[in-house]
């Protein structure tokens, strides 16, 4: 729908939620508020304090390319480029995760591990850093620290490291590009990660938002979704100094066999699960022995 050149603000927000509306968009009035944000250049509660305001036509023309790609479905981080994960501002693009609430759970898990212990500096490895949001959140609480951040995608880093620069922490981040942990030497003291884990039968019933738009490599492992799981309980023990954690995310149902695996193993103790808001299984934790 075009949009009148002489319509306030506040109309075109309401005629945009209802256009999101009948598409059956399941948040219309918010995701209204952040695209006519994002064109115009003003944050949500601006908007009603301009409600007055007459958008240019090439904030006219920017909201209407906006709008439409919503409705087919496109994620609002996508089309806005920019996502907040822990209070900070990240680019995300086609080529990353977009990072989700439930994630800020593993990076308070180790600010509480880091905490407990008084640890003062150290080493943490990220596996799988897509955008960068868990390193550099990590980063600018643990101003002591030095963070080695690691993915397969290339194009996924060059977005990390915009990031970090963006953040403010460049400098204390290492991005590698290669395969979970093979083109490693060191020992950390931390190993996190938020792998891939759905698995190949969900994937079949993901939202249609996320099969279509969100970067294949970022979410499919394997038959039960804890392929990568599996890898880094196998292979990170060598990486991983004595008494340092291995911390991973995880999806529904997954905590059973991540729990026997990490028991299994015997390189590990002190081996728990920290749930979600919504009461799922979220985040494995467990110490080198
Ligand atoms: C679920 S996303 C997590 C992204 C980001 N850490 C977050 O929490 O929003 C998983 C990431 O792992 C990366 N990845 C997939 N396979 C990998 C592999 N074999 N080695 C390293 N990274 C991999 C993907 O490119 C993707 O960026």
């Amino acid at each position: 729908m075009k949009h009148k050149k002489t319509e306030r603000i506040v109309d075109i927000l309401n005629t945009i939620e209802d256009q999101l509306k009948k598409c059956h968009i399941s948040t219309p009035r918010l995701d209204a508020e952040v695209l006519v944000g994002h064109y115009v250049n003003r944050d949500r509660s601006a908007l009603y304090r301009n409600g007055d305001y007459r958008p240019t036509d090439e904030e006219l023309q920017g909201l209407q390319t906006g709008v439409a790609r919503r409705i087919k479905g496109e994620p609002i981080a996508y089309i806005t480029g920019i996502k907040e994960f822990f209070s900070l501002e990240f680019e995300v693009n086609h080529h990353v995760l977009i990072p989700r609430p439930e994630t800020e759970i593993l990076v308070e898990e180790i600010l509480r591990l880091i905490g407990n212990k008084t640890l003062q500096r150290g080493k943490i490895l990220e596996i799988g850093t897509g955008c960068g949001a868990i390193s550099i959140a990590l980063a600018t609480e643990l101003t002591q620290f030095y963070f080695f951040a690691a993915d397969i995608s290339q194009k996924a880093l060059t977005v990390a490291k915009r990031n970090a620069r963006r953040n403010g922490v460049a400098e204390r981040i290492f991005f590698l590009c290669g395969n979970l942990l093979e083109s490693l030497s060191e020992q950390f003291d931390i190993i996190v990660s938020n792998p891939p884990y759905i698995s190949d039968e969900e994937f079949k019933h993901i939202s249609f938002e996320i099969r279509n738009h969100e970067p294949r490599t970022a979410l499919i492992a394997g038959p039960d979704g804890t392929e990568f799981h599996q890898a880094l309980i196998r292979n990170g023990g060598p990486h991983l100094r004595k008494g340092g954690w291995l911390i991973m995310e995880m999806g529904y149902g997954q905590w059973e066999t991540i729990e026997r695996l990490l028991r299994e193993s015997q390189k590990y103790d002190y081996i728990r699960c920290q749930y979600d808001y919504a009461g799922i299984e979220r985040v494995a934790t467990a110490r080198r022995r």
